[in-house]
Order: C-alpha cells, then sequence, then structure tokens
C-alpha cells in the first residue's frame, strides 16, 4: 500500500501540525510496516501557483519552454503520487481562517476534471474514493460549536467540501486547537490529539 505523507505549515520545526501528521505516519507504519510511503514538504519545495499559463499548456498538451515544462512535469507528478496513494496523510496548519498558501498550490495540481473528478448526467462525481484521508489540523484559537469565531474556520471545513468532492468517504480529521491561548491548553490540545492518534485503526 502506498502512503502519502504531506507537510505544508511555514513553521519548519516549531509546527504542530508536522508532529502531528509525523505522529499518524509512525503509527500507520508501526500497524503495516509495508507501506510504501512518499513524502512531500510542500512549504520546503513549493508548488508553484496555478497560472493561466499552466492551466492552458496541461489542457492544450504539445511542447513547453522551461521553467513551464517544469511546472507541468512536477503538477503531472504530484497529481500521480495522489493517484497512487492508498492513504494520504496531510499536515495542515490554520494561517488566516484558512490553508496555507502551499497547500492550496497543491490542491490546486489534484482536482483535475477527468481524473479525481468528472461531471455526469447526475453532477459531479468523485473519482478518488478508494482513498483514506488523515487530516492533522493545528490551529491557535478554537473553532468548535459556540466560539464566536467559528463561521471563520475555512480550512476543516474546505478540505472537508473538496475531499468529499473528490469522492473520499473515508476522512479522518485530527484537530489540536487552542494551541495560542495558553501552555495548559496547547499541551491539552496535543494530549487529546495524541489520543486520537493513538486510536486510529
Ligand atoms: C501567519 C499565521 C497566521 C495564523 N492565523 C491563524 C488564524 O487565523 N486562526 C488561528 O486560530 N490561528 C492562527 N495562527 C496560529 C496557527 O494556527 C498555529 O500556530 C498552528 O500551530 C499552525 O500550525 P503549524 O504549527 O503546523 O504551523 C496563525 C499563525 C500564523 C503563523
Amino acid at each position: 500500500m502506498n502512503l502519502l505523507h504531506l507537510d505544508s505549515s511555514i513553521l519548519g520545526a516549531n509546527s504542530t501540525s508536522r508532529v502531528l501528521s509525523a505522529a499518524v505516519v509512525a503509527r500507520l507504519t508501526a500497524a503495516n510496516a509495508d507501506l510504501k510511503i512518499r513524502y512531500r514538504d510542500l512549504a520546503a519545495e513549493p508548488i508553484t501557483h496555478l497560472s493561466g499559463e499552466h492551466f492552458a499548456a496541461m489542457s492544450g498538451g504539445g511542447e513547453h519552454e522551461a521553467p513551464l515544462s517544469h511546472d507541468l512535469a512536477v503538477g503531472a507528478a504530484v497529481l500521480e503520487e495522489f493517484l497512487a496513494a492508498d492513504i494520504v496523510v496531510i499536515g495542515v496548519a490554520l494561517y488566516n481562517f484558512t490553508i496555507s498558501t502551499q497547500l492550496k498550490a497543491w490542491i490546486d495540481r489534484i482536482v483535475i476534471g477527468g481524473k479525481t473528478f468528472r461531471y455526469g448526467e447526475k453532477g459531479p462525481e468523485g473519482l478518488a474514493g478508494d482513498k483514506r484521508v488523515i487530516l492533522t489540523i493545528a490551529r491557535g484559537g478554537f473553532y468548535g460549536p459556540g466560539s464566536p469565531v467559528a463561521s471563520l474556520e475555512h480550512a476543516e471545513t474546505y478540505l472537508r467540501g473538496v475531499f468529499a468532492f473528490l469522492g473520499v468517504t473515508k476522512l479522518e480529521v485530527i484537530v489540536a486547537e487552542g494551541l495560542r491561548v495558553s501552555e495548559v491548553q496547547r499541551q491539552a490540545a496535543m494530549a487529546g490529539a495524541r489520543e486520537r492518534i493513538a486510536e486510529l485503526a
């Protein structure tokens, strides 16, 4: 089985979502030593933002000069890795109420008509339903029910929507929140997230 592990935090060694995504991968590899891991650090090696040039070239085919040809090759590799993955683990940081721009650039390369979704007679149909996707989300504040800023949470809601659109039904979300509220809260959030990770099948 192939496991695709992505991190998208810009905080490097100080990142919480990275600690949690690594803990998920460690948990899954402990249960199945045969997992083949492909790791991508979307912050250390950013994918360029989708451009009109890229989109036109992707749709039109033909020969292209660098850097567009490199960009197309990276896009193709990223899509191939996603299609080949049985399990996808993503470390997700909440920045300014949504995902990092680096993760958005990755999503722009995997939401591709005819590959991961298509429009049929009954509307959109996801083609990536065979995958198990696990998100480890780190956020500084609180966004749960009753929070005055709950409606500003656009990372978990967005990713749930994207993966549902692609047909993914096996989506697990592990959240550590309130990380910047206090050290006590941070420790409690991490302990809670680690408990959830220990329970993963
Ligand atoms: C640029 C930036 C923007 C942030 N914006 C938010 C935010 O909108 N809401 C929030 O709750 N926390 C916010 N935070 C706090 C992060 O969500 C928190 O530090 C979390 O741990 C980020 O994940 P990471 O540690 O994996 O990078 C922000 C942090 C940074 C650096």
